[in-house]
């Protein structure tokens, strides 16, 4: 039997845990494929692995991640803490400043340290893994990486977020409301008890800056992403998109525009019966617009299983002596991005006005838009509350009527510069509620 890989692990927690249980329970088959038994050695964990039935009595436990990376017993360093600070940052470049290999799931670290890192591997001629960084088991890095390495490509979209979808589902499909369902989202622990790293769209924009720059060979620029979350959603909003023909996804998108490379994510109007507008839960789909063809991978985006089986692909790669650099390139071929500024970004609106009602409203709205040459598909004036047999309730009478619009494509500068006139005019009760539309 050829020498085994092996393996030093940190971080036992759902991912860590759960690469240690598949690694055991997996050995001679996983062996058969790589071509040699993949084992781990040793360990850094601060506390009890998370799968309590994980047999450590033959690996060696290393208290500092640091010591650990750099341990003469392991020829890779799988990091599965997490965080883009040290000890993570600390330990990977402890590996790889020794020319030691890395497997990590760490988006956070090669968001912002991404390109330094991938230097540093090619410098000392490591390499650095990061499959589960993005959407846990789907396997997108390689697909970027390697299956499209010869495909032009215009546009990356998705879903890389469960928690921010479970929340939008369970609001389309039972009409609870946002905060209904973020408590219910920290119940099954599919949120964090501070969510905003997930509902503020941030953990979309790390995930999408790692794609943006396997997509289309730049450094990768978390900074560069424009970043909405989905906390303003509300039925109205919901409810609205469903009668219109839409559905409501938090998106990142990275696209190719003449402005240079846009990177966003924002809550986003998508066609029901489109691929991603019908993707529900906590599962994650990216579409791939290539010269070539159209891809859309689908899949779950979290937890121990599905990310672990992404880290294992990575160990097999490895232990059958399969390399890639990091970023599909070289990192001096990864140029600095244009950064497209959002103003430019073009593409059609949904907008929801609460209006004050009195004669004129509707006219100066559409002169607001016209001086802008927005083109309106729609404009609905949305009813006030009815009484159960027919009519309006007297009772909503001073309340503010809802006009929903749809643009025809048009552009952020002049979305926001009707708006504001709009709102100068004191027609609006409440702050507009503005959803991009994405062609899916
Ligand atoms: N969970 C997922 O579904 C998922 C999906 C994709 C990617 N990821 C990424 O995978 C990584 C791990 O995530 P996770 O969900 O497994 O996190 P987790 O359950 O919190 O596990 C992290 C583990 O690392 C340990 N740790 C922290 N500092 C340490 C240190 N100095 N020495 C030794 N151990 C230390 C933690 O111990 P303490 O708890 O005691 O601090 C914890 O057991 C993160 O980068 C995450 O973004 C996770």
């Amino acid at each position: 039997m050829p020498e085994p890989l092996r393996v030093g692990l940190a971080g036992l927690g759902t991912v860590g845990s759960a690469v240690a249980a598949m690694l055991d329970r997996s050995r001679a088959a996983l062996a058969e494929r790589a071509g040699r038994p993949i084992d781990v050695v040793a360990v850094a964990s601060k506390d009890p692995p998370k799968d309590a039935t994980l047999d450590l009595s033959k690996m060696r436990r290393i208290e500092d991640p640091v010591a650990l990376a750099r341990d003469p017993g392991i020829d890779v360093f799988v990091e599965l803490m997490g965080g883009e600070a040290d000890p993570a940052k600390g330990s990977v470049e402890a590996a790889l400043g020794i020319g030691r290999s890395v497997v990590t799931a760490n988006k956070a670290l090669l968001a912002r340290h991404g390109v330094a890192l991938a230097r540093l591997a090619e410098k000392h001629n490591a390499a650095l893994c990061f499959e589960a960084a993005v959407a846990g088991g789907i396997p997108i890095v390689k697909t970027l990486r390697e299956g499209l390495g010869g495909s032009r490509i215009a546009r990356i979209y998705g879903i890389l977020n469960g928690t921010c979808n479970y929340i939008l589902t369970r609001m389309h499909e039972e009409r609870l409301s946002f905060a209904e369902c973020l408590k219910d989202a920290q119940r099954l622990g599919y949120a964090e008890a501070d969510p905003t790293f997930d509902i503020g769209g941030f953990d979309t924009a790390h995930k999408l800056a790692i794609l943006t720059s396997l997509a289309f060979a730049t450094e990768v620029d978390a900074d560069a992403v424009h970043v909405e979350g989905i906390e303003s959603i509300s039925l109205a909003d919901l409810q609205a998109a469903d009668e219109l023909g839409y559905r409501v996804k938090l998106l990142g998108v990275a696209q190719r525009t003449e402005a240079g490379i846009e990177q966003r994510v924002h809550p986003t109007m998508v066609k029901q019966g489109s691929v991603i507008g019908e993707v529900e839960g906590v599962t994650n789909a990216i579409a791939i617009d290539a010269d070539t063809m159209g891809l859309t991978l689908m899949g779950p985006g979290a937890g121990g299983k599905a990310t672990s089986t992404a880290v294992v692909a990575d160990l097999m790669d490895l232990a059958g002596g399969r390399r890639v650099l990091s970023f599909g390139r070289p990192a001096s071929a990864l140029s600095k991005a244009e950064r497209a500024p959002m103003q430019r970004h073009e593409g059609g609106y949904y907008i929801r006005l609460a209006v004050v009602d009195r004669p004129g409203t509707a006219a100066t709205i559409a002169r607001r838009m016209a001086e802008q040459t927005i083109s309106l598909e729609s404009i609905v004036q949305r009813g006030r509350d009815r009484r159960p047999h027919g009519g309006e309730d007297p009772r909503s009478a001073d309340k503010p009527a809802p006009v929903v619009l749809i643009t025809y494509a048009t552009t952020e500068d002049a979305v926001r510069r009707a708006l504001a006139a709009i709102e100068h005019d004191g027609v609006l009760a409440e702050k507009p509620q503005v959803i991009r539309i994405e062609k899916s």
